[in-house]
């Protein structure tokens, strides 16, 4: 399952644009679910751990955290680690991501990387630790987003489109109004938790048994864990398989 982790993670100078959040409310929680009905029992115990929450939805609780921090006065450090800009064009002509387009401040790559290992660190102390789980619960979510990945229109952010008739751009139509359409919610909907267990719970099910069993294997096979190093974009995603290779092995 933690395929559909890294799967599901990925986004930001898309989100140089002001107001541009990835996923909105229903996707990050939604990711977070889905990840957390996956994990292992000991896992669960650390990340609930790190957390300080035993409740039933602990990591979709801070899925949509990252967001909020960052438009707080002094935390826009953080805007450019929600994407990764690759310059040589958009899918389908290119999906090659080099190490030139994560910049010195960081991109996704750079921080999953970072705030993995800063989770595991028991030197840093438990707030440090929590940001860092926080992160990348949001992170995940974002570099799964493809408009995240692709620096095109600033993620497609610069395209206005209509959706079902609801004016939008590209970019929010995929984090947002798309999402919410899968429970026939308006694009405006005030999400509830229980909104996101529902649309998890849907793709949990199409994981396991349905739809997506097959496509299970092929998600995982393409992760080969070579090296670590944390500040490296060519190695950050080897870093990312690392962390989730226990449930991975699980899955398979
Ligand atoms: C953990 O949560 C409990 C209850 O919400 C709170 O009383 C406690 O101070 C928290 N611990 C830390 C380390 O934040
Ligand atoms: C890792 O995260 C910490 C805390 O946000 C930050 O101070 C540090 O600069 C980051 N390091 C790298 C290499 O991104
Ligand atoms: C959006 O950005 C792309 C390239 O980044 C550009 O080619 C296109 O003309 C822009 N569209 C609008 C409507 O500005
Ligand atoms: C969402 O919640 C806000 C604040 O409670 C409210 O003003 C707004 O009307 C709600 N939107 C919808 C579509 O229900
Ligand atoms: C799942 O596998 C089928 C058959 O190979 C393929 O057509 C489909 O695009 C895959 N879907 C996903 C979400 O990977
Ligand atoms: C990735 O890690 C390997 C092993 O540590 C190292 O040899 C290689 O130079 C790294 N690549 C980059 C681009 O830093």
């Amino acid at each position: 399952m933690k395929s559909s982790i890294i799967t599901a993670f990925a986004s930001t100078s898309l989100f140089a644009v002001s107001g541009v959040q990835a996923w909105g409310v229903l996707g990050h929680q939604t990711v977070a679910l889905v990840a957390q009905s996956f994990l292992l029992p000991t896992t669960i115990k650390k990340v609930q751990s790190v957390l300080n929450d035993t409740s039933s939805s602990y990591m979709g609780n801070v899925a949509t955290w990252a967001d909020q921090f960052r438009s707080q006065p002094g935390q826009g450090w953080s805007a450019g680690l929600h994407y990764i800009d690759p310059l040589d064009g958009p899918p389908p002509e290119s999906c090659v991501i080099h190490e030139m387009d994560c910049p010195a401040g960081g991109c996704v790559l750079s921080a999953l990387a970072n705030y993995t290992a800063r989770v595991q660190d028991t030197k840093l102390d438990v707030a440090d630790r929590a940001q860092a789980m926080k992160f990348i619960i949001h992170f995940m979510g974002d570099i799964a987003q493809p408009l995240h990945t692709e620096e095109w229109g600033q993620g497609v952010n610069n395209l206005t489109v209509f959706f079902k008739g609801y004016k939008t751009n590209m970019h929010a139509a995929w984090d947002t109004s798309i999402p919410n359409s899968m429970l026939s919610l308006a694009p405006t909907a005030n999400i509830t938790m229980d909104n996101s267990f529902s649309l998890a719970d849907q793709l949990h099910t199409a994981i396991k048994s349905g739809e997506y069993k097959q496509n299970v294997t092929s998600w995982v096979h393409p992760w080969h864990i070579k090296a670590r190093n944390p500040y490296s974009a060519e190695n950050t995603t080897e870093a990312i398989a690392t962390t989730f290779a226990q449930e991975r092995t699980q899955l398979v």
